[in-house]
């Protein structure tokens, strides 16, 4: 596959950015609904703040990190400083007191892998989770919101991308296929590796944000004001981009020997980060390193049957853009 003649673009592909820059739009919260999401945060502000005046709370995952799509739930990770702190006793303490509030369908998952509060807000309808301590979320959601601020196409492309997984059912990872957040690091470092580039590597620039958190230094490059137009030298429109995203994981992803690393802005090679056989259930049959917890393979939950079916949707994908009449309307056909 790798050694494949390049395949020349179609040229009407500029007929189809108003189609997909429709799409992108009408998956875009709005401002209200925004607002109903912070009205929802200074509610549960209240009430954490009465029993745990020391924590804090915050948004993570796609309600913050400007990837999320409208009427979806939001993600909140409650910080507590003190070392000791028991995960499941705060839960089920915080499920009493949400509880008697009115709050409905709250109910704490003490055993689930990411241990969580669920709960339904009756005033706004907005569900949510809530889960203890996972800082390290709450970082990379900022990392994703910035590198959104830098190139606007970002943003487009990743709407684009995770509304075609979602809609051909390869976003569920308890199936084997990839998460929103893989999805995301795909398109990032897709855009760092375009020519001229569309975004840079933030990692590997001037540390104006440093955190520590589990051990691991998370640390980059964050004033990204200073950044806009950074990408401008490259004039690839959101059609071409999405067409290049799927010829690329079609067609010339190196499977067997390459590593996305948005943490280096390149690929590396599997055999320099130990990735070329099983470790347990790790097969790192698609990899995609997590930019601050660098050993976790975000491909880690693909297996041999899962790689099938997403190598062949990207096929199918890259195909439709390449032929297709109106590829906005059959990319996105459920599966
Ligand atoms: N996350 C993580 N490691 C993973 C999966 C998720 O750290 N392996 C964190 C990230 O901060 C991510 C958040 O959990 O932003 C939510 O993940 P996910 O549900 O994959 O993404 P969302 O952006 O919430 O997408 P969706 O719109 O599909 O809910
Ligand atoms: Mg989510």
């Amino acid at each position: 596959r790798i050694s494949r003649r390049r395949i020349e673009c179609r040229r009407d592909i500029h007929r189809m950015n108003i189609p997909f820059l429709d799409i992108y739009e009408s998956l875009k919260p709005s401002e209200e609904e925004k607002a109903k999401q912070k009205q929802l945060m200074a509610l549960l502000e209240k009430h954490v703040n009465k029993e745990w005046p020391e924590a804090r709370l915050y948004l993570y995952g796609s309600c913050a990190n400007s990837f999320g799509f409208k009427k979806s739930d939001i993600d909140v990770c409650l910080a507590i400083d003190d070392l000791n702190v028991n995960k499941s006793e705060v839960l089920l303490k915080l499920a009493d007191i949400l509880q008697a509030d009115n709050l409905q369908n709250v109910q704490a998952l003490t055993r689930a892998r990411v241990p969580i509060v669920k709960l339904m807000d009756p005033v706004t309808g907005i569900s949510c989770d809530i889960c203890v301590n996972n800082l390290l979320a709450v970082i990379n959601t900022k990392l994703l919101r910035d590198y959104a601020l830098i190139d606007e196409r970002l943003r487009q492309l990743a709407f684009i991308i995770k509304h075609w997984a979602k809609s051909r059912g390869v976003n569920e990872t308890y199936q084997g296929t990839l998460s929103s957040y893989a999805y995301v690091l795909m398109c990032i470092n897709f855009l760092q590796q375009r020519n001229p580039a569309i975004l840079p590597c933030l990692q590997r620039m001037e540390r104006t944000y440093a955190v520590n958190v589990d051990n691991a230094e998370c640390a980059y490059f964050d004033q990204v004001e200073k950044l806009v137009g950074f990408g401008s030298q490259n004039r690839e429109t959101i059609a071409q981009l999405v067409w290049e995203f799927f010829s690329y994981w079609a067609f010339y992803h190196d499977y067997t020997n390459e590593v996305i690393s948005v943490r280096e802005g390149i690929t590396l090679s599997k055999h320099e980060k130990d990735w070329t056989r099983r470790v347990g259930n790790d097969r790192h049959l698609i990899c995609i390193e997590d930019p601050f917890e660098i050993t976790h393979d975000l491909g880690r939950v693909v297996d041999k049957y899962s790689i099938r079916v997403l190598r062949e949707e990207f096929e199918r994908a890259a195909e439709i853009m390449q032929y297709h009449s109106e590829p906005w309307v059959t990319l996105f056909e459920p599966y």
